[in-house]
């Protein structure tokens, strides 16, 4: 095992050290930026079921609900359709609307969650097309999907998913731009610009690794606390709940993700000076809106360690600790923001003495509803 782990005390910390190549591994022989193409055969096959499709149902469990809400940004701002994210547990129970013209994107790192496949079988028993977008070759959600297409981000051993999460937006990001260009509605410029960042993601995460013993202190100082709040917008607001989902699964720490705008409806009654925010305020992510987030937070002495962009001074100005992110597109900002997160809860679970790998009462995959 000491092998598999490649040098790190954990699967976990391997995997999420594995992102820069895995994100790489998935867009490869689909991204082709020199001939400003995206090749995916499971959507070119199936272009004219994406195009009439009324909308695209999204179905998911976890972490892979989170891209799946990730990839709700993407489809509509980029390609202008309609989504709808679901916990698969709830849409297979809810005798949901489901129509011939309905495409289901069906997300799942092991294609062998049971309400996810179950939600395949109802949606196809109604005739709608179902995509999968699976990690594991063969597996179930794959077998039972019409057409799909494989994240490539190799077993994933940590049963907090990591590199799962990412290569799942990538992929599905990579059908968003597809669509959109086949709809027009991106310009052939804009195209390009996306391809262009896409690819400059991997460097960018290996950037994004380099903050890693400041965010162990960061952890140190928190290790203690009983409860903490997770806020992001728009793209990241995904990435907020992620974020609470890893620091719950393998710290044992309540968290909360929460839109930021949401927190006075709410939240904010929780905030005094035992409570640390992670606050994800990137540039282009309604910048000015956050800070006064962060400000609001700030008058009630809550702790703040804010997730920034590379050379930030505002936020950096109001907060107690800023971890920073390289730049990019407000849509590819997810792919950097999680990975402080993954950090943060990475280092609180092994501080406090934690089996960051196989935390208690959790299954890698839940094969039983
Ligand atoms: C993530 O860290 C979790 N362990 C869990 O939420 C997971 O994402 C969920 O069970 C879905 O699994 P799947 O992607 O294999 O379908």
């Amino acid at each position: 095992e000491q092998i598999e782990k490649g040098g790190y005390d954990h699967f976990m910390l391997k995997e999420i050290h594995e992102q820069p190549k895995a994100i790489r591994d998935t867009y490869r022989g689909r991204l082709l930026r020199n001939e400003a193409i995206i090749k995916m055969a499971g959507v070119e096959d199936n272009m004219k079921k994406f195009l009439n499709a009324n909308r695209i149902i999204i179905v998911a469990c976890g972490t892979s609900w989170h891209a799946g809400l990730v990839a709700e940004y993407i489809f509509e701002d980029l390609a202008r359709i309609p989504v709808e994210v679901e916990y698969a547990s709830e849409f297979r129970y809810r005798n949901p609307v489901i129509t011939e013209n309905d495409v289901l994107i069906a997300i799942s790192q092991s294609g062998e969650t049971a309400d996810t496949l179950a939600a395949i079988k109802l949606a196809k028993s109604k005739g709608a097309f179902v995509f999968g977008v699976c990690n594991v070759v063969g597996s179930s959600i794959a077998r039972e999907s019409d057409a799909g297409a494989y994240t490539h981000a190799g077993p994933e051993i940590g049963v907090a998913s990591t590199k799962a999460f990412t290569t799942q937006i990538t992929v599905l990001s990579l059908i968003a731009l597809r669509l959109s260009r086949a709809k027009g509605t991106i310009s052939s410029s804009d195209f390009r610009h996306h391809l262009l960042e896409l690819e400059m993601i991997p460097k960018k995460v290996e950037q994004a690794l380099k903050s890693d013993a400041h965010i162990k202190k960061i952890a140190d100082i928190y290790k203690n606390v009983s409860n903490f709040l997770y806020l992001g917008r728009g793209y990241n607001f995904p990435v907020a709940l992620e974020g609470a989902l890893k620091l719950k699964e393998i710290s044992y720490i309540h968290a909360e993700g929460y839109p930021a705008a949401e927190m006075k409806h709410g939240p904010i009654a929780l905030i005094d000076e035992n409570m640390p925010i992670v606050v994800i305020a990137t540039k282009k992510g309604h910048y000015e809106k956050v800070v006064s987030n962060i400000q609001e937070i700030k008058s009630r002495k809550g702790k703040i360690i804010g997730i920034v962009t590379e050379g930030d001074i505002q936020v950096r100005d109001l907060a107690d600790h800023v971890i920073e992110v390289p730049e990019s597109l407000d849509s590819l900002s997810p792919l950097l923001t999680t990975i402080p997160l993954q950090l943060l809860s990475y280092h609180i679970a092994v501080l406090l003495n934690k089996n960051v790998d196989q935390p208690r009462n959790l299954a890698k995959s839940v094969t039983v509803e």
